[in-house]
């Protein structure tokens, strides 16, 4: 498959990405303490077949192969999360030097092969330590220990690092953890879920200042998770539904980092339901002055909403096993709910494929904020299987990951300031909630839910694919 990268400047970051919970691995080694996901795994129930990141895709061990694969694939960037728990394994104070040190080969092995390192510093991995003593993001405690842990990054990193990302989907993990109940820690109450953002928001503000103090020639932003909203049809009460929906799925988020406020409707809608974020003095004022230098989308799919009746559904099921069909409609009662969307395909896992959705995204974002835009997610969870030819033909992946770099190229013709891609993900690893089966990587891993597997690389189709892609890009 052939695409027009004609709009994509040369300097392009053609990236991919990854968590450290998802391929680190070495979960109590070399000085770390246990995370939330460290605990919250091993509850029963939580995880598909019990599956953990204990030793995940082992990359603690083997970044060196790694980071080699990705050389010879000619790659630009690589986007990685740091573990607060192997930096500061008290949350705060002692900073522990092996950690510091994986980090700082990492870093300097990318270098060497003259590969971008992009870091995020907060990919969902609480040290369960903050949350015993405070409740995590919980308290307003975090903020003062968030801004100690980054100052620590910027210190050891900011003279080699110039792309940094503050929260990876905040959106996510604190509907994941306090709405639904599917992340730690596992709690449902909305109530908590909207202060806990609030928190979340002042912490991002504060090391987004902290940065631009310590690394004036750096680059941050936080990566939201952005699913742009489409009405089922013209009806004007499913508009409205759907207009409803953007404003408290997306601009609750984006407005907050990028204009200094929430959207109106959302806080007059919680308000009336009770729901206090407790916005104290000064709040406003710390959120406001913190200026991201791009925003981060991590883009899947896209969502279609219906108005909802008051009587109608409230939360749906999630499919996390791989069964198509396995989802429910999900809404809140009395505004809208998500219905599927007949117009494009779904995968296994009921995510729905919508490359003009990323088109639509960028759109949105550059007419709303301005803001360059780096893709920092975007990828398929298939199950891939080894041909009888020992190769991985992930040609759906190609289709994939081509028709949504088309959309960006698309994009960019119209106006769009985008810096760069990062393919979820780089090697197969750990998919939270769905085990090992939902592959994402272009280097598929040896490792399954139930036996181990040798941890063995094999690169699939979609790695020379993309390759290919980055240098023809180049060439051109
Ligand atoms: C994003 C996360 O939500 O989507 C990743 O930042 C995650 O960590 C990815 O793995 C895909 O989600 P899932 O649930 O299929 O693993």
């Amino acid at each position: 498959m052939t695409n027009n990268l004609k709009h994509i400047p040369k300097d392009f970051l053609w990236g991919s990405a990854s968590a450290a919970y998802q391929v680190e691995g070495a979960w109590n080694v070399d000085g770390k303490s246990p995370s939330v996901w460290d605990n919250y795994v091993k509850l029963p129930g939580t995880t598909f077949k019990g599956t953990t990141g204990d030793i995940a895709v082992d990359h603690y061990n083997r970044y060196k192969e790694d980071v080699a694969l990705m050389a010879k694939m000619g790659l630009k960037a690589y986007r990685f999360s740091i573990a607060w728990t192997r930096i500061l394994p008290n949350g705060r104070g002692e900073v522990n030097e092996a950690g510091i040190e994986f980090y700082s080969n990492l870093i300097d092995e990318l270098l060497k092969h003259n590969i971008e390192p992009l870091i995020t510093l907060y990919h969902w991995d609480l040290p369960q330590c903050l949350m015993d003593e405070y409740g995590g993001w919980e308290s307003r405690q975090i903020i003062r220990d968030f801004n100690e842990y980054a100052t620590v990054l910027f210190e050891r990193f900011g003279d080699r690092v110039k792309y940094w990302i503050s929260l990876n989907e905040q959106n996510i993990f604190v509907n994941l953890g306090y709405q639904l109940a599917v992340h730690p820690p596992g709690v449902k109450d909305d109530n908590r879920m909207y202060k806990v953002n609030h928190i979340a928001n002042l912490a991002n503000a504060t090391v987004i200042h902290t940065f631009h103090q310590m690394v004036p020639d750096g680059n941050i932003g936080p990566s939201f998770a952005y699913s742009p909203v489409y009405s089922k049809d013209s009806d004007p009460i499913n508009v409205l539904a759907a207009e409803k929906a953007e404003d408290l799925q997306a601009h609750f988020w984006m407005d907050v980092y990028l204009k200094g406020s929430y959207p109106k409707f959302a806080l007059d809608y919680l308000q009336k339901s009770g729901i206090d974020l407790d916005i104290q003095d000064g709040d406003m004022a710390l959120i406001t002055s913190a200026k991201p230098d791009f925003l981060g989308i991590n883009y899947y799919q896209s969502n279609t909403m219906a108005f909802n009746p008051i009587d109608g559904v409230g939360q749906g099921e999630m499919n996390t096993t791989g069964e198509k069909g396995s989802f429910g409609e999900s809404g809140i009662p009395g505004l809208f709910k998500r219905i599927q969307n007949d117009f494009v395909e779904r995968t296994n896992w009921d995510w729905e494929i919508d490359p003009k959705g990323l088109e639509i995204a960028i759109h949105r974002i550059t007419s709303r904020y301005d803001i360059p835009i780096l893709i920092t997610e975007n990828g398929l969870g298939e199950y891939d299987k080894v041909a009888d030819d020992s190769h991985i033909h992930d040609d759906y992946r190609i289709d994939y990951l081509s028709s949504h770099i088309s959309a960006v190229n698309e994009a960019i013709s119209n106006g769009a300031r985008v810096l760069g891609y990062c393919t979820w993900s780089f090697t197969d690893l750990l998919s939270w909630l769905n085990g090992y089966q939902k592959r994402y990587g272009f280097v598929y891993v040896d490792k399954y839910e139930v036996e181990e597997g040798t941890l063995a690389r094999t690169p699939k189709d979609s790695y020379y694919w993309y390759k290919d892609l980055i240098e023809k890009h180049q060439n051109n």
